[in-house]
């Protein structure tokens, strides 16, 4: 038996929901750029949860569904309340989805249908529980969301307390369509261990915002922010880099364990970031990027991935740099949620092996000899 360092190249799952295949990344077949380019983040939804496109009708079901469902229980507002103002972001989402299982009577029923109904709850709440909680700590009261409005949509609007522009919807929209799902990645593979024990829905979910939460994960995104604000200007970049790849450090937003030659959402990011600086009048960010990716790619070879970008993208939608993870998290629900419904159709539990290479044959003495 010999391990194989970070699980790399084993197939551990089939799985028809996402694929990666030659740099190529698919949700149900279809091309990522053309999901980007033209669906909607509700309409990936549905293609994750059903394996289909909706049509109107569907579509304007599963927005109803979402609609009905969006509210948090008044306990969970009143728990994120008691929660301190400081908190991790990541770790408020973390238990506030757990403890909605709390609320929910159907917490424990494993049919289908008490599934996907818990799926939708959970698609719904988490923007409300993260737009609810930076409200909180600001000392503001959560805002109720616009009924018929997009998850884009109402995401902004319930941070902000005002109708966002359209253009922020769409760019909202789209970098949760680019995060919706990527095949078997950290967390999806953490929730879909979890409820392979046929443990419930809401332990699975829970499972992966705590896999999502960390730096060489989806708070990469975070982390690139981060360093924008540690270099500080266009000017400094080239220094603070170098000495970071002289010293052999990582830069976050780069690398990738199954992309060689580059990750195909981050050209939406990149292209993204830079018309939503081009709006504001401000291409410092922006422009700070591309040089670092000029530096890093050219000297490591190593390509952005999905969250370096995303950065300069939220910070110019004027979002806080500590909810990018989470909202990471209200795209990738969809993705988890999907993977969790497949592994209870076709279920074995997960339990590899371990390389044991601690001492052997050891002679055990009692306490008082030791
Ligand atoms: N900066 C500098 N060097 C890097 C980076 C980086 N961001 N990423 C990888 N390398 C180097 C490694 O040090 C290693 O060098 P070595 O061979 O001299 O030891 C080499 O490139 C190969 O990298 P691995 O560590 O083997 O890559 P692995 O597949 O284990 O890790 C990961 C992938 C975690 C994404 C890594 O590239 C990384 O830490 N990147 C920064 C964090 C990040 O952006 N994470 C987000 C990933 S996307 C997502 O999860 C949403």
């Amino acid at each position: 038996m010999t391990a194989t360092k970070g699980l790399e190249g084993i197939v551990a799952a089939t799985s028809s929901i996402s694929s990666i295949i030659d740099g190529v990344l698919t949700y149900r077949g279809y091309n990522i750029d053309d999901l980007a380019s033209f669906a909607t983040f509700e309409e990936v939804i549905y293609l994750l949860w059903y394996g289909k496109l909706p049509n109107e009708n569907e579509l304007a079901g599963l927005k109803a569904q979402i609609g009905e469902h969006v509210e948090l229980p008044s306990s969970i507002i009143d728990t994120l309340k008691l929660f301190p103002k400081d908190a991790n972001t990541m770790a408020v989402l973390r238990t506030a989805v757990s403890a909605l299982a709390l609320y929910d009577d159907a917490a424990n029923d494993m049919s289908h249908e008490a599934n996907l109904l818990k799926a939708i709850k959970l698609q719904a709440k988490t923007p409300t529980i993260i737009a609810a909680y930076s409200r909180i700590r600001e000392g503001l009261e959560p805002i109720a969301p616009v009924a018929g409005q997009s998850i884009a949509y109402n995401f902004l609007y319930m941070l902000k307390g005002k109708e966002p522009q359209a253009s922020a919807v769409d760019a909202m929209d789209k970098a949760l369509v680019l995060h919706a799902d990527h095949e078997l990645n950290a967390s999806t593979f953490s929730s879909r261990v979890t409820v392979a024990t046929l443990s419930d829905i809401y332990s699975g979910v829970t499972s992966a915002i705590g896999t999502l939460k960390g730096p060489l994960h989806g708070g990469a995104n975070e982390a690139v922010m981060v360093m924008l604000e540690e270099i500080g200007s266009y000017d400094q970049v080239d220094d603070y880099i170098q000495e970071k790849l002289n010293n052999k450090e990582k830069i976050m937003g780069f690398g990738h364990r199954v992309y060689k030659n580059g990750d195909p959402r981050a050209k939406h990011l990149m292209k993204m970031s830079e018309e939503l600086g081009k709006a504001k009048g401000n291409l410092e960010l922006y422009n700070m990027s591309v040089r670092i990716e000029e530096l890093v790619t050219g000297q490591k070879g190593l390509q952005p991935n999905v969250d370096f970008y995303s950065a300069s993208t939220y910070t110019m939608l004027e979002i806080p740099r500590d909810l990018f993870t989470p909202i990471f998290a209200i795209s990738r629900m969809s993705g988890w949620t999907a993977h969790i419904l497949e592994q209870y159709e076709n279920n074995r539990i997960i339990r590899p092996r371990a390389e044991y290479v601690g001492p052997a044959g050891q002679i055990f003495t009692s306490i008082q000899e030791r």
